[in-house]
């Protein structure tokens, strides 16, 4: 296989991840969406996959061939991804939730377009709060499984970026949360980024400005010696 040791950590681990941003729709042809792109699911998969764990991604409205090994599920709204990620979540010894889901939807779809000088032309979208998927995989977590989360923070006058995901690692009851610091000039623009991967157990893992696959590898660093004999 070559010069470099074959690092195989995570072999006889499965895997389910969740990667991409939700659609929510609107009517049969528009939908209230983000900018997530998906690589940074596509890059725990991959590296997972790499190291030899049996790796599911239910990825919402990425365009990108599965990575090599992986098996994907495609989903295209929050209810989608929170029913595919549910159905799957007892098989998996690692969760991860990359996904960019939406934190609301709009409460009612039209049935039909919607068309400009019809008597139905809206003038607001009403929005109705969405499942928290994280929060419902943790209720549902086995023993043993490990749930990572991922959040990007600003600092804002009430506390600092760490303050506040530590607030949400807490509130989520996920055993792992990737933090990104998005303050500004930190993120847009530039290649890479920095991340902190905070652990429940009070550990934190500063990860140098990488690539996504680095922050993907510096995941399961901190992941592996968390599994313990749980496979
Ligand atoms: N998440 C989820 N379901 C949602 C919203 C978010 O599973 N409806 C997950 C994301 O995939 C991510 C984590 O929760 O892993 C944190 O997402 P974030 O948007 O930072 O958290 P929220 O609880 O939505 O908080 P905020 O109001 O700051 O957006
Ligand atoms: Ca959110």
């Amino acid at each position: 296989l070559g010069g470099g040791s074959l690092q195989q950590d995570l072999a006889g681990t499965r895997v389910l991840i969740s990667a991409g941003g939700t659609r929510e729709p609107l009517d049969p042809v528009r939908y209230l969406g983000n900018r997530s792109s998906g690589r940074q699911g596509w890059a725990l998969a991959r590296t997972a996959a790499a190291r030899g764990a049996e790796v599911t991604l239910v990825a919402a409205n990425v365009e990108d061939a599965a990575p090599f090994g992986c098996t994907v599920v495609p989903v295209g709204s929050a209810a989608e991804l929170h029913a595919a990620m549910t159905a799957r979540t007892g098989d998996a010894d690692v969760v991860v939730m990359a996904a960019a889901v939406a934190d609301f939807r709009p409460t009612e779809v039209a049935a039909d377009k919607l068309k400009k000088g019809s008597s139905s032309e809206p003038t607001a979208v009403a929005l109705t709060r969405n499942p928290d998927v994280l929060a419902d995989l943790v209720a549902a977590r086995r023993a043993g499984q490990l749930v990572v989360g991922f959040a990007a923070e600003t600092g804002d006058a009430d506390d600092d970026v760490l303050g506040h995901a530590r607030a949400k690692l807490a509130r989520k009851g996920c055993d792992l949360l990737v933090v990104n610091d998005v303050s500004a000039g930190q993120v847009f623009g530039r290649p890479d980024n920095a991340v902190t991967v905070l652990a429940a157990d009070g550990a934190v893992t500063e990860v140098a400005a990488a690539g996504k696959d680095t922050v993907a590898a510096a995941v399961w660093d901190v992941v592996v010696p968390r599994l313990g004999s749980r496979r």
